[in-house]
C-alpha cells in the first residue's frame, strides 16, 4: 500500500523522462534497418503504467519491484501462454535512485529462460519455487528481469497440431530480446546490456541466443510471429550445462564414455496428478549398443580435428583412438575444478582417478573419471535409434512428433522415420553461428558444467568454448566441482562476473 503511495509521484517524473526518450526509440529502431515505427502495430509499444507492485524477501531484506506480467512480445502469436514475458524493476529506479551502482538506464537486463528439456517454459515470476532464486536476487542486486517464455516441443494447438518444434524456442527467445531492443528507450534497463541464463536445454538456448544475435536465418520466423522489428543480439551469456550442439553430442559421448558399459539413468514421467515420477533405471550395454558406441566415438574424432581448435598456442586435437591434446585440455579442466576444490578444504582422498601429490592435483585419468561418473545415456545418447529421445520430438515437425537429426540415427533407425531438414538442424546449434556473417555474437561468456554432469560429454563445452575463446569473445569456462546437472548454483559469483562483464 504505502509502496504505491511512494513510488506515485516517481512515475510523473520518469514518465515526462521517457517522452522524449521514446521518440529516440523510434529513430533508434529505425536506425538499425527497421521498417518504419509507424508500420509496428502498437501492441509490441511497452506500456510503463500496466504493472503491478510485488516483494520478496532476500536475505533478510525486502526488494520491492514493478511486475509487468504476461507481456505479448509478438503480435501474431502462436501460443500466448509461452509467447510472453515477465518484466520485473526494482522500484528505485522509478525514483531516479540507483542499486548496488546501477540507475534506470545503466542496469543490464538480466533475461533469464525456464526452459528444461526442450519443453515449454513459462516466464518467470521472482516468488516461484523454480527459477525463482535468480531472478529475486537479480533485483536485490540492481538488475532489470525479463524473463521470456518459450514453446517447446510438446506444445500443441486445439486442433492437435505441434506448435512448439525447433526452431520454435529460439525464435520465441527472439523474439523477446527484439521486442527488449524495440522498446529500450521506454523501458528501465539497457537492452544494449542484455545477459541471458538458462540451464540444460534452457543454457543450450542461452547459448544460442547469444551465438546468432542478429542473424538473418531467423528472420522468416521472426517476421510470421510479427516480431518487433529490433535487433536480436545480446551483449553476454551465462550458460549452465548446456545440452547443445545436438547433431555431434552422439559422438561426443561415446568418446567420453566409450568402454562404460554401465548405465544409470533417472527416468521421469508425468504421473496423472503432474507430479514427476522419477525411477532409476540401471543397466548395461548390450552388444549391439556397443557396436554403436564404437562408430559414434570414431565418428568423433575427424569432428574434432577438423575444428582446427586451440588452448592458446596449443592445437587441440585427437588420434585415431582417442587420445591427445583435446583429451589432455579436458582431463586438465577437472584438475583445475579438483585443485579449486582441494584448496577450498575438500577431501579429494578417495577419489581414484586423481593424483594428488603435495597438495596438488598433478594427474586426472580421463578414462576412470568417466567410469566412476558412469554414462546414464545409451548410444545413441541424443538422437536415439527409436526416436525415444527428448531430442528426437525437439525435431519432429507440426505433424510428426519425432525426427533423427543425425545421419547415422536416420540409416541405423530402428523404427519408420524421416530426418529433420539440415536447416532446422543449424538454427539450433550455436556452433553454427559462432563468427558467421551478419551475426553479433555476445561478446562475454560464461559457461559451467559441473564435474558430476553426465547428461552430455564435457566436449561439447570445451568445444563451445574454445571455439568462442578462438573468435576473440571473453569467455570464463569452468567444470565446477563434483557440481551435477543443475543451475543457479553460485548466483553471487555469476552477479560479479556480470557486473564486471558490463563495465
Ligand atoms: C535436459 C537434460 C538432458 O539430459 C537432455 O538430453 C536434454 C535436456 C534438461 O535438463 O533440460
Amino acid at each position: 500500500m504505502n509502496t504505491r503511495r511512494q513510488v506515485v509521484p516517481a512515475l510523473a517524473a520518469l514518465s515526462t523522462a521517457l517522452l522524449g526518450a521514446a521518440l529516440l526509440g523510434q529513430v533508434a529502431a529505425g536506425g538499425a534497418g527497421a521498417p518504419a515505427a509507424a508500420a509496428t502495430p502498437s501492441s509490441l509499444t511497452f506500456d510503463a503504467q500496466k504493472y503491478t507492485l510485488g516483494s520478496v524477501v532476500v536475505d533478510g531484506r525486502t526488494v520491492q519491484y514493478r511486475a509487468y506480467e504476461n507481456i505479448l512480445y509478438v503480435t501474431n502469436p502462436v501460443d500466448r501462454k509461452y509467447q510472453s514475458m515477465n518484466v520485473y524493476v526494482p522500484v528505485q529506479y522509478f525514483a531516479g535512485q540507483s542499486v548496488g551502482g546501477y540507475t534506470a538506464s545503466t542496469a543490464p537486463i538480466f533475461l533469464p529462460n525456464e526452459v528444461g528439456g526442450y519443453m515449454p517454459g513459462l516466464p518467470g515470476t521472482p516468488t516461484a519455487n523454480m527459477g525463482g532464486d535468480a531472478i529475486r536476487a537479480a533485483l536485490a542486486h540492481g538488475y532489470v528481469v525479463a524473463s521470456p517464455g518459450a514453446r517447446g516441443r510438446t506444445g500443441k494447438d486445439a486442433s492437435g497440431r505441434f506448435t512448439g518444434k525447433a526452431p520454435a524456442a529460439i525464435v520465441d527467445l527472439k523474439a523477446a530480446v527484439a521486442y527488449l531492443h524495440f522498446n529500450d528507450a521506454r523501458m528501465p534497463g539497457n537492452a544494449e546490456r542484455i545477459v541471458s541464463n538458462g540451464t540444460s536445454a534452457g543454457g543450450a538456448l542461452s547459448a544460442l541466443l547469444g551465438a546468432s544475435g542478429d542473424n538473418r536465418d531467423y528472420q522468416p520466423y521472426l517476421k510470421a510471429l510479427g516480431a518487433a522489428p529490433a535487433s536480436t543480439a545480446i551483449y553476454a551469456v551465462s550458460a549452465y550445462c548446456p545440452i547443445t550442439n545436438l547433431e555431434h553430442a552422439d559422438a561426443a559421448y561415446e568418446w567420453q564414455f566409450s568402454g562404460v558399459n554401465d548405465y544409470e539413468q533417472l527416468k521421469f514421467a508425468m504421473d496423472t496428478d503432474y507430479k514427476m515420477q522419477r525411477t532409476l533405471v540401471k543397466g548395461t550395454l548390450t552388444a549391439a549398443q556397443i557396436a554403436v558406441s564404437n562408430d559414434l566415438k570414431a565418428q568423433f574424432i575427424p569432428y574434432l580435428n577438423g575444428l582446427h581448435l586451440r588452448n592458446g598456442a596449443q592445437p587441440l586435437t585427437l588420434d585415431a583412438s582417442g587420445n591427445g591434446t583435446f583429451r589432455t585440455y579436458v582431463a586438465s579442466l577437472i584438475r583445475d575444478s579438483a585443485q579449486k576444490a582441494l584448496d577450498a578444504g575438500t577431501d579429494l582422498s578417495k577419489v581414484t582417478y586423481l593424483t594428488v601429490k603435495d597438495g596438488r592435483v598433478t594427474d586426472v585419468d580421463f578414462g576412470a573419471y568417466a567410469r566412476s561418473i558412469l554414462r546414464m545415456k545409451t548410444p545413441a545418447a541424443f538422437d536415439g535409434l527409436s526416436l525415444e529421445n527428448g531430442e528426437n520430438d525437439e525435431f519432429g515437425t507440426a505433424t510428426v512428433a519425432a525426427r533423427h537429426f543425425t545421419a547415422y540415427s536416420q540409416q541405423h533407425t530402428a523404427v519408420p522415420a524421416t530426418q529433420a531438414d539440415p536447416l532446422t538442424v543449424k538454427l539450433m546449434n550455436p556452433m553454427a553461428y559462432v563468427q558467421a556473417p551478419g551475426t553479433r555474437t555476445a561478446a562475454h561468456w560464461r559457461i559451467r558444467v559441473g564435474t558430476a554432469d553426465k547428461d552430455t560429454s564435457l566436449a561439447v563445452s570445451a568445444i563451445l568454448a574454445t571455439t568462442l575463446r578462438a573468435s576473440g569473445r571473453s569467455v570464463d569456462y569452468a567444470l565446477p566441482w563434483n557440481v551435477p546437472h543443475s543451475g543457479d548454483y553460485d548466483l553471487p559469483e555469476l552477479f560479479r562476473w556480470i557486473d564486471t562483464a558490463v563495465k
